[in-house]
């Protein structure tokens, strides 16, 4: 896609005016489509929804220009259906029909690019649309919990709503797996995930390492399989399990230092419960009744509450306390191999000679351990070795991968051992030679190295890939308004000017060169930097302290929207001394009265009074963008709600992928960064003294921009 540099012509402005005088359409279809929305749902008319204006209802919130921002009529006794009209409200930011007895159901709401909020929780919804969240990129937060759905999966529409926060849909038939693109590559935000009592099946899926989700509800269900990616989860708070069949040792828990609530009981768990995990000073309740765990019984410290009901796993003791040597040692052999399930079941107590399976004794010593064909994978432990009575080893016909340890040698008693049919490497170690030791059926035996490779790379189950640089392709968001809010770290452009507003082949605008992009701070402080951007838009503060803030790019923007209306330039030369400075001239005009306001609008504009008032509405907004201070700049996200009110919705451009640097467009800006930084070889983009980043130059990367959404909805009205 070639892109032209698109400088302030009157065209453009003439336009955003059409534009403009289309807005009156809009809300007349919008008063139709909350027509049908009362009649599917049915309200009593004591819910006073009876003026011709829907903008009057109750409950209903809507812009200025009258188009509907809010729906909240939770709680309600409402017994209808949702109209599929509801898609045209395209500015409509919250729906809250929570506890009501909707039926019928839910329509797609595709398209519905401003939605945020979506509270639809018990109701008597019985479907829900795989497109339901195509294009929904400005969401945060979902409620679907206890719906008689049909099965649905969770569908990949969602993956449009990478600014989710909160997603819910507890008792809602979901099935499937859980899918890896909720990791934190597409959805970095994302701090709520709740799906309880569902039908999920499958395991966890690795795409979630690196994920800071918080509160995390899978329990009732069939879930299975290891869940040693929580190591990874380290913003951890809640996490609730209960009731699934997972299975495999506990993981480490020293990460997550935010632990609260941890239940994990009717599970298959096994081996011991890591020390890790009683250490944690963030705990307050553990739920470990009913899985196979084994050694110690745990103990936590007096400030967490422990649901462990006795006799339902298989510690060594009743109570605290250390483990027979003998259990001890079986249990590391039972670790090297991952604790597997079958041995668990059996290897219950403090006495491994009563019937523990693959286990004989003779007068209370191990003399024989036979785990063939247990399938189990893993190593051999040199725990063996500590075991003299053994007389008799046996492990053929499993999966066990690296070497015979030397420790085996010193077995006193030792008769036979055998690990034919697995995958062992290496030397064989030196045995006595009354010991039979048969190797048979390990292809490796004897050489250097496995050819297999390594235990633990296979992945189970599909789904991204860790946390760091990865090929997870992410959708692009909700332009500037993205840099300053949305992101999960804040960016601030510091050079953003039309000729950084790139148009498309198809008259979209996209914000350009992100050479000077550099991170935002955290909260609301400023940063210090080498002075860079351009004379005209820099915000005074910026000019003569150095220091920005995201208000700077607010600052900016402000002087674009004055050039547009009056079609002069940030710094016109050719201007009287007094007039040279856009903003001050601006300023000045628009105070004063009426008449010198409407001599300051580009001349080439035909201004009927509908026009003129938003021309007003957008000046009053470059004004406020423009003031003095930047605490008395609103913020991007204000800005972008005024002229979306004033202007056809906002689609993306066609996101066609071009690579510069591995960068493709389909990513996200924190993504786009990371690959900058890994290509110029920097870590740290904070302490970086000079603090800016490659200049890209003219270079192509654009992002669809939220905030030139007027400009962009050009191609609509291109064709009307
Ligand atoms: C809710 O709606 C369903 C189906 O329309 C109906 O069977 C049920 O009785 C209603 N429940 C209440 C509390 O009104
Ligand atoms: C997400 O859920 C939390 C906890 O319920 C709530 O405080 C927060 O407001 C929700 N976020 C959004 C965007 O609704
Ligand atoms: C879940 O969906 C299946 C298939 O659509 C349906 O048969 C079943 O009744 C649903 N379960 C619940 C609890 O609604
Ligand atoms: C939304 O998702 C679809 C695939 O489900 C994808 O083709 C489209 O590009 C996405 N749109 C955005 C804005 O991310
Ligand atoms: C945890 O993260 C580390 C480092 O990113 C990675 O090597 C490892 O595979 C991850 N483990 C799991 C279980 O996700
Ligand atoms: C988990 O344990 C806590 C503390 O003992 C208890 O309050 C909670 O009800 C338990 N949860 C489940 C699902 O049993
Ligand atoms: C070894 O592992 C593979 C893959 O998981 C499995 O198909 C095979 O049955 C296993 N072999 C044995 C002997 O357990
Ligand atoms: C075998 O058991 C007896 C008594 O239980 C003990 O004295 C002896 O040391 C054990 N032998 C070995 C080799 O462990």
């Amino acid at each position: 896609m070639k892109k032209h540099r698109a400088f302030l012509k009157f065209p453009f402005l003439l336009l955003l005016l059409c534009l403009l005088k289309f807005s009156k359409a809009d809300s007349d279809g919008e008063a139709s489509a909350m027509l049908s929305l009362k009649k599917s749902l049915n309200p009593p008319s004591s819910f006073g929804w009876s003026d011709p204006d829907p903008c009057k209802w109750t409950h209903v919130v809507c812009t200025g220009t009258k188009r509907v921002t809010r729906i909240q009529i939770g709680h309600s006794g409402l017994q209808g259906t949702l109209s599929p009209d509801i898609r045209s409200l395209t500015e409509l930011e919250r729906l809250e029909l929570q506890w009501n007895n909707i039926s019928g159901p839910i329509p797609t709401l595709s398209g519905l690019s401003s939605l945020q909020v979506l509270m639809l929780s018990n109701n008597h919804f019985d479907s829900i649309p795989s497109d339901i969240f195509q294009g929904l990129t400005s969401l945060q937060s979902v409620d679907v919990d206890n719906n008689p759905f049909a099965s649905w999966e969770i569908p990949e529409s969602l993956r449009n709503a990478s600014a989710l926060q909160n997603f819910s849909a507890n008792s809602a038939n979901v099935s499937g797996t859980l899918p890896g693109f909720l990791g934190p590559d597409e959805f970095p935000g994302l701090s709520i995930l709740h799906l309880a009592f569902n039908n999920l099946e499958g395991e966890l899926p690795l795409g979630l390492s690196g994920s800071q989700i918080q509160s995390l509800w899978l329990n009732g269900q069939k879930l299975t399989g290891s869940i040693d990616v929580l190591r990874n989860m380290t913003g951890l708070r809640e996490v609730w399990l209960h009731s699934n069949a997972f299975s495999g040792p506990l993981p480490d828990f020293s990460g997550l230092q935010e632990l609260e609530s941890l239940s994990l009981r009717d599970n298959s768990f096994t081996g011991p419960v890591p020390a890790s995990l009683m250490s944690l000073d963030s705990l307050r309740a553990v739920n470990l009744t009913n899985n196979h765990l084994q050694g110690p019984v745990p103990e936590f410290k007096a400030s967490v509450s422990v649901d462990l009901e006795k006799d339902t796993n298989g510690f060594c003791l009743p109570a605290p306390g250390e483990c027979d040597p003998r259990v001890k040692s079986l249990l590391s052999i039972a670790s090297s191999v991952e604790y597997p399930l079958r041995l668990a079941e059996s290897w219950i107590g403090n006495d491994p000679c009563t019937n523990w399976i693959g286990i004989t004794c003779s007068n209370g010593n191990v003399t024989v351990i036979n785990l063939e064909k247990m399938g189990l994978t893993g190593t051999i432990s040199p725990e063996f070795g500590s075991i003299k009575s053994l007389q008799r080893i046996i492990l053929g016909i499993n999966n066990l991968t690296g070497t015979i340890p030397h420790e085996l040698t010193t077995l006193p008693n030792l008769k036979t051992l055998d690990v034919s049919s697995n995958h062992l490497f290496g030397k064989v170690p030196a045995f006595k030679s009354n010991v039979v030791v048969n190797t048979n059926g390990n292809p490796d035996i004897g050489k250097d190295k496995s050819s297999l490779s390594p235990p633990g790379s296979s992945s189970p189950s599909g789904g991204g890939s860790g946390s760091g640089l990865s090929d997870g392709r992410v959708k692009t968001s909700s332009g500037v308004e993205y840099l300053h809010g949305l992101a999960h770290q804040s960016f601030i452009h510091r050079d953003l000017k039309p000729s950084n507003i790139l148009l498309g082949d198809d008259m979209r605008a996209k914000v350009a060169d992100f050479g000077l992009v550099r991170l935002a701070p955290e909260g609301k402080g400023s940063i210090e930097t080498r002075i860079a951007g351009t004379f005209g838009y820099l915000a005074p503060e910026y000019a003569v302290t150095g220091r920005v803030t995201t208000k700077v790019d607010v600052y900016s923007f402000g002087v674009i929207l004055m050039e547009l209306i009056t079609g002069r330039k940030s710094l016109d030369e050719s201007q009287p001394e007094e007039s040279i400075h856009l903003v001050s001239w601006f300023k000045r005009m628009f105070i004063n009265k009426e008449s010198s306001f409407k001599k300051a609008i580009d001349p080439t504009i035909d201004l009927d009074e509908e026009t003129l008032a938003s021309v007003h509405t957008v000046a009053e907004l470059a004004g406020h963008c423009c003031a003095r201070e930047p605490y008395q700049r609103p913020d991007m996200g204000h800005a972008v709600n005024i002229l979306s009110s004033l202007v056809e919705l906002w689609k993306p451009a066609d996101q066609n992928p071009e690579d510069i640097y591995g960068i493709d467009l389909d990513m996200s800006l924190p993504q786009a960064l990371k690959k900058w930084q890994a290509y110029e070889g920097r870590s740290d983009l904070e302490s970086s003294t000079s603090s800016l980043l490659p200049s890209l130059g003219n270079t192509q990367m654009s992002i669809p921009s939220r905030p030139y959404g007027f400009a962009e909805s050009f191609t609509s009205v291109d064709g009307r």
